[in-house]
Formats: C-alpha cells, structure tokens, sequence
C-alpha cells in the first residue's frame, strides 16, 4: 500500500509558504477559536464565517444578518454579540443563525489554509471525530496547521499537543498508510513527553495561564476535554464564494 505524507505546520504564518494543492487540512486553534466553532456548530449554527479583520467581521455580520463573535488579545471586541468562548455558544444563542468570528490566530489560519483539498478544525473535543473523518477521506496527503500565537509568527503549546495526539492517533489506527514529516515527528513527540492528560499539561502552557488570568478558566477546562464532540466542521463557500464553515453531514 502506497504511504501519504503528514506534516504539522507549526504557525499560521507558515501557510503561504506551502502548496496545498492536494493537500487535506486540518486547522487548529485550541485556545480558542477551533473549539469555539466546533461548539457553535454542535449547538446548530448554520455556519461560522472566519474573518481575519474586525472591521469587515461588523460589515460582513450586516451583509448576512449573522451573529458577530471573536476577540483581540482574549477579550471580546466593542459592540460584538459575542466573545470567543465556546460557553457562550449555545443552541438558545446560536442555533440556526450565521456566525462571524474574527479571532487572534484562528481565523489567519482557517483563510491561509481555504487553498487545501479539503479543509477541517480540530480541537481536543473533536479529536476522535476528526481522525475517523480524515481515515475516511480518499487517501492523500495531510497537513495539521497549528495555528500559533502572536498573529500566528510563534508556536502555541496547546495546539503542538493536538497535533501531536492527532499525529499519534492516526499512526496508531493505520501505521502504514503514513509517511511522517519532520513536523508531525517533532510534535508527535512533544506529546509522547507529556505521559499526562491534556488537562495536567495545559496547567504550564503560557496561553492557558493568560486566559486563566482573564478569569476565563471555564474555557480552558473545557477546551481540554477529550472525545465531548462528534462534530466536525468543514469549510465551503458561500453563494458568494466566501469560505465558512459548516458542520460535516449538515446539508441545510
Ligand atoms: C486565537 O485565535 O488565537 C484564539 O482564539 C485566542 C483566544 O481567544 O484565546
């Protein structure tokens, strides 16, 4: 059996510099905005537009009559409906409204990354679901876009833990179907030195304690758990030709 390639990029930044042409994606942004969507389409959003500018996330919110959400800097923008916490989310808020969301890091990544064959978002609630989507997909090659911190210039701890277990995950279920990379290798083992659960090894990571320190611990516990969600976003276009995303299976 012929093997395919998995990589892990490490920052959104390091996108452009990869041709995607072929390439099946799956983008994370732990903290926050990949487990924030995954909990906003879970709760039946009809979709979630991810914009890189606040600006044009208030005028495209208008255009669609959507809901705006996001942050800068971990905190919700001035006249937004809603924040970047996936506690907000719920079916009473969200379900059947389309969402906006301008974040950090998340969203750079999610538009750098709309030029893959298919294009997913990963976080640890999903995870499993993820990996059982991606051994589903015809084989091809598979790239795990790390988000990062910083407007996406430098690694982000959470997100190299995901795509190590990910990366762990998927050799695991089918070992000779892969080809690893030097970035999946490198967070693979990351993870293996962890030996601890994601909710004892978020404690050190810089980013978590920043959104502890914003009094946003609720999220943090929640974007540790493991296997919480079914729910796989996927990205399309619009009628328009802008990329969103919609849950996988969702034909509305
Ligand atoms: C990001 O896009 O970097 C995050 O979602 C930031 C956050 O809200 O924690």
């Amino acid at each position: 059996m012929k093997e395919t390639s998995l990589d892990v990029v490490f920052t959104a930044r390091d996108v452009p510099c990869r041709d995607l042409e072929g390439v099946g994606v799956v983008v994370v942004d732990v903290l926050r905005a990949t487990t924030t969507l995954t909990a906003a389409l879970a709760a039946g959003a009809q979709g979630v537009w991810p914009v890189d500018d606040p600006e044009k996330a208030r005028a495209l919110g208008r255009d669609l009559g959507a809901l705006v959400g996001g942050e800068r800097e971990g905190l919700a923008l001035p006249g937004f409906d809603l924040g970047n916490s996936p506690l907000e989310y719920t079916r009473e808020v969200v379900a059947g409204r389309p969402i906006v969301l301008t974040t950090s890091n998340g969203t750079m990544a999610l538009g750098h990354s709309r030029e893959g064959r298919w294009v997913i978002a990963g976080c640890f609630n999903n995870l499993e679901a993820v990996a059982v989507h991606i051994e589903a997909c015809e084989k091809g090659p598979v790239l795990i876009v790390c988000a990062g911190t910083d407007r996406g210039s430098r690694l982000s701890e959470e997100d190299l833990l995901f795509a190590g277990v990910l990366t762990r995950r998927l050799t695991e279920g089918d070992p000779s179907r892969w080809h690893l990379q030097e970035g999946a290798i490198a967070a693979r083992e990351y993870a293996a030195e962890q030996r601890r659960s994601v909710a004892e090894a978020f404690r050190e990571m810089a980013h978590v304690q920043y959104l502890v320190h914003l009094g946003l611990g609720d999220d943090v516990k929640w974007a540790s758990q493991m296997g919480t969600s079914d729910t796989v976003a996927v990205m399309v276009e619009d009628a328009a030709g802008r990329p969103y995303l919609k849950a996988l299976g969702d034909d509305e």
